[in-house]
């Protein structure tokens, strides 16, 4: 299957604008002639700066890492989805473990982030992943069922060729320890076939399914190896331009 392939780097708090500037021209400059997609998700106040680096591209684009579940008004602080489609922002990440855990994001409110991020026409990377307890318990395949049916599968099966799913289990985040190929795999399957259940072959065998968590070049190979792994969503080592460049080699 011919599925879009696709190397996300979530920068997380990390880069001042000037290094942000300077890692996002190294990956735009080595990647053009990525086999992948390349998506940088840099902090808000650099988006519009990396638009500019990165100018028309098939290849590199640019994502936000959060956005605000309304659409605007008295929200001190906040960044609506019409602001980021307003600087030219392709894809918005929606449900990372660490805004489920730091800001108290639930099923609902991811829900209605999904919504706002596709009825703007942007592409959403909805991010799922169990904690160790839920592992330990192996109910890791219902947790993650759960997240996507509470905030995702409410969608129309059209809407959902701009859906990229990324399983990041919490345990491997930031920790070093990295999901093996065959948790990864068997996760993947899982999820490929949730969609298939919950719309249709034709949309599970089209949906790019990324894994997160300690995900690196020694690594990336044998991830990215298992059938159902289309890519990954990566944290700290896309943080350095030579990391992320043998990352997105490894596809
Ligand atoms: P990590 O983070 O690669 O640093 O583990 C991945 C993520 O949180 O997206």
């Amino acid at each position: 299957m011919n599925r879009t392939k696709i190397v996300a780097g979530n920068w997380k708090m990390n880069k001042t604008f000037d290094e942000g500037l300077e890692l996002a021209q190294q990956i735009t400059n080595k990647a053009k002639n990525a086999s992948c997609k390349v998506v940088m998700a840099s902090p808000y106040i650099h988006l519009h700066a990396l638009r500019q680096v990165i100018g028309k591209s098939d290849t590199v684009f640019l994502a936000a890492q959060n956005c605000h579940h309304e659409t605007k008004g008295a929200y001190t602080g906040e960044i609506s989805v019409e602001m980021l489609k307003s600087i030219g922002v392709d894809y918005v990440l929606v449900g990372h473990s660490e805004r489920r855990a730091y800001n108290q994001e639930d099923h609902k409110m991811l829900a209605k982030k999904v919504n706002l991020v596709l009825q703007a026409g942007l592409k959403v990377i909805f991010c799922c992943g169990e904690p160790l307890t839920v592992r330990q318990d192996n109910a890791h395949i219902q947790h993650v069922k759960r997240q996507l049916r509470e905030s995702l599968f409410h969608l129309y099966e059209s809407e959902f060729d701009r859906v990229v799913i990324a399983y990041e289990p919490v345990w491997a985040i930031g920790t070093g320890e990295t999901a093996s190929p065959e948790q990864a795999q068997e996760m993947h399957k899982a999820i490929r076939r949730m969609v298939e259940n919950s719309y249709s072959e034709a949309c599970a065998q089209a949906t790019t399914l990324l894994y997160g968590g300690s995900c690196k070049p020694s690594n990336a190979k044998e991830l990215f190896s298992q059938p159902d792994v289309d890519g990954g969503l990566i944290g700290g080592a896309s943080l350095k331009a030579d990391d992320f460049m043998a990352i997105i080699n490894s596809i």
